[in-house]
């Protein structure tokens, strides 16, 4: 009796403990000139939760085939996935907001990765689900069995504007 009591109270204690320490996330810091995460009413914790939607996945199959998807292309450019996945859930959650690349356009950091938008033709913009679009091909094709991620694809309908997910200090 007075045993189980005891493990009761440290089965309470180490639940406590877990509601005391929530999981930490890196901050989801949006690209200079984009809607900041209070704009769009979501928290970084939020981007990190959201996942990757399991009917984007299918669509992520039938990408623009005018500029084929490129996984890394080196060691270093890879990043721990999770971080790619929250600046996925932020640009897909401007949605139709512009999203519009120069030379290399920083569109979000997250933890230890970013992405930036890159205009093969100078200067061009699509929505920004169309961008995330693109990341999601990277999420969905370049996530090694150790979570680490990186690479490159299109954005979704515009051959003109490649998404690049990797490293920060790459
Ligand atoms: C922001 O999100 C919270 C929680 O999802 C919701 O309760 C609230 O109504 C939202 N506010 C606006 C302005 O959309
Ligand atoms: C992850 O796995 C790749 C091979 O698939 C390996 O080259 C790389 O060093 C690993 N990275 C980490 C951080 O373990």
């Amino acid at each position: 009796m007075v045993k189980l009591f005891i493990s009761s109270l440290l089965g309470l204690a180490s639940l406590q403990g877990v509601m005391a320490a929530p999981k930490v996330y890196p901050e989801v810091i949006p690209g200079p000139g984009m809607p900041s995460l209070a704009e769009l009413n979501v928290t970084s914790a939020e981007l990190y939760q959201m996942g990757t939607p399991e009917e984007l996945r299918a669509r992520a199959q039938e990408l623009d085939k005018r500029f084929t998807g490129k996984c890394g292309p080196a060691e270093a450019a890879y990043t721990n996935v999770n971080d790619i996945i929250a600046c996925y859930n932020y640009l897909r959650n401007l949605g139709t907001k512009s999203c519009v690349a120069a030379e290399n356009t920083v569109m979000c950091t997250a933890g230890k990765a970013h992405v930036y938008g890159s205009a093969l033709n100078g200067g061009t913009s699509s929505y920004c689900r169309d961008v995330a679009h693109g990341v999601l091909w990277v999420i969905n094709s370049c996530t090694r069995p150790n979570q680490s991620c990186a690479g490159a694809q299109a954005a979704y309908g515009n051959g003109n504007l490649i998404a690049t997910a990797v490293n920060v200090k790459w």
